[in-house]
């Protein structure tokens, strides 16, 4: 039986489908904080789960007779830095009790990491794998120590558990939860909604990006893989593409060519300029052959022609197609 936490997330919600096609929805469940939004998919099981009350936590984890756990609840980087007690409490504490639930009862866990644990001493071209880490916000400070935690509880008590040190996601089923690359999504629905857009950083910010698919099925080829072939207990560098906020205007305006896009940066703008440009996976593609299916142009096509259903606009991707 799985249980997600964060499971109304951005993530968690095109997590927990994949996860109910493969397994069937009886043997999935989903778990937040909020109460289930009738607008933002989840149609199977789903319960209250506060994973900061390890209380609640052990309750579900017995009652359902749970052997995995997708821990994706957490505080993002923008958020974070508004609030960064919440931060640490959530994203330290909840992690903290994942671990010491799956210590005791064997359980496998998935925790994701963020490109946030890098920082200003670190190369921001093809960021290596075992790069330094010296975060500036309190959110990568919880993910450099939430790494740590899931080292200290695989090599110390063998529990498996597996992270991605996962780079800006782009997806339209549920809205991006306070990350410094939240832009990225913001100006697809800006564009096709209103065709105009303020981004809050500058445009030659350029930061790694993955598309949804991507990130699900990254999850998904590291938690089948062996355990054998994990040779890394922190979290993996994953990535699919890096573009600049004016490279990605330039894209979308090859479908919605009025598309005007200006430029506010605003604290958003020191977080992104202490995060890579450009990452290395390479150690994660030789581990269990991590390969992204989506490139920039295709993860833009795909997510015009779906963000223009969710809005009720025509699909610019197919106007584009017609008068070629
Ligand atoms: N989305 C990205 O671009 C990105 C990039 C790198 C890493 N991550 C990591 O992936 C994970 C999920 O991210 P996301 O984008 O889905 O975030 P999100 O903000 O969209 O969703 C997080 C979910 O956690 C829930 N939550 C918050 N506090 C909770 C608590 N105390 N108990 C239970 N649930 C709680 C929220 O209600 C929310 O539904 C996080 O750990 C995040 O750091 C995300």
């Amino acid at each position: 039986m799985i249980l997600v936490t964060g499971a109304l997330g951005q993530i968690g919600v095109d997590l927990v489908e994949r996860l109910e096609r493969m397994h069937g929805p009886e043997n999935v469940i989903a778990t937040d904080l909020r109460a289930r939004q009738p607008k933002v998919g989840l149609n199977g099981r789903f319960d209250h789960l506060d994973v900061t009350d390890r209380d609640e936590l052990d309750r579900i984890l017995d009652a359902k007779k749970i052997t995995t756990v997708y821990h994706l609840a957490g505080i993002l980087s923008a958020k974070g830095e508004e609030k960064p007690d919440l931060c640490w409490r959530v994203n330290i504490n909840g992690l903290k009790s994942v671990l010491s639930a799956a210590q005791k009862r064997g359980l496998k866990v998935f925790w994701p990491s963020s490109i946030a644990v890098f920082g200003h001493n670190t190369p921001r071209d093809d960021t290596p794998q075992s790069a330094v880490t010296d975060p500036s916000t309190m959110y990568g400070i919880t993910k450099v120590m939430g790494e740590l935690l899931c080292r200290y509880y695989a090599e110390r008590y063998s529990v498996d558990i597996r992270s991605i040190r996962f780079p800006g996601i782009i997806s339209y089923n549920a809205p991006p939860g306070g990350g410094t690359t939240d832009f990225a999504v913001d100006m697809f629905f800006q564009a096709l909604e209103s065709g105009t857009y303020e981004c809050f950083v500058a445009p030659k910010t350029r930061l790694p990006m993955m598309y949804m698919d991507d990130a699900v099925k990254s999850v998904i080829d590291l938690m089948a893989a062996k355990s054998k072939h994990i040779t890394v207990r922190t979290s993996y560098n994953v990535t699919a593409f890096s573009f600049s906020a004016e490279e990605l205007v330039a894209v979308i305006r090859k479908y919605v060519s009025e598309f005007e896009c200006t430029y506010r940066p605003d604290f958003r703008q020191e977080i992104a300029d202490t995060w890579p440009r450009t990452i290395d996976d390479s150690t994660a593609r030789r581990d269990w052959n991590w390969k992204p299916e989506f490139d920039l142009h295709a993860m833009a096509r795909d997510m015009l022609e779906n963000v223009s259903r969710a809005v009720g606009t025509p699909s610019p991707t197919s106007s584009v197609s017609r008068h070629k």
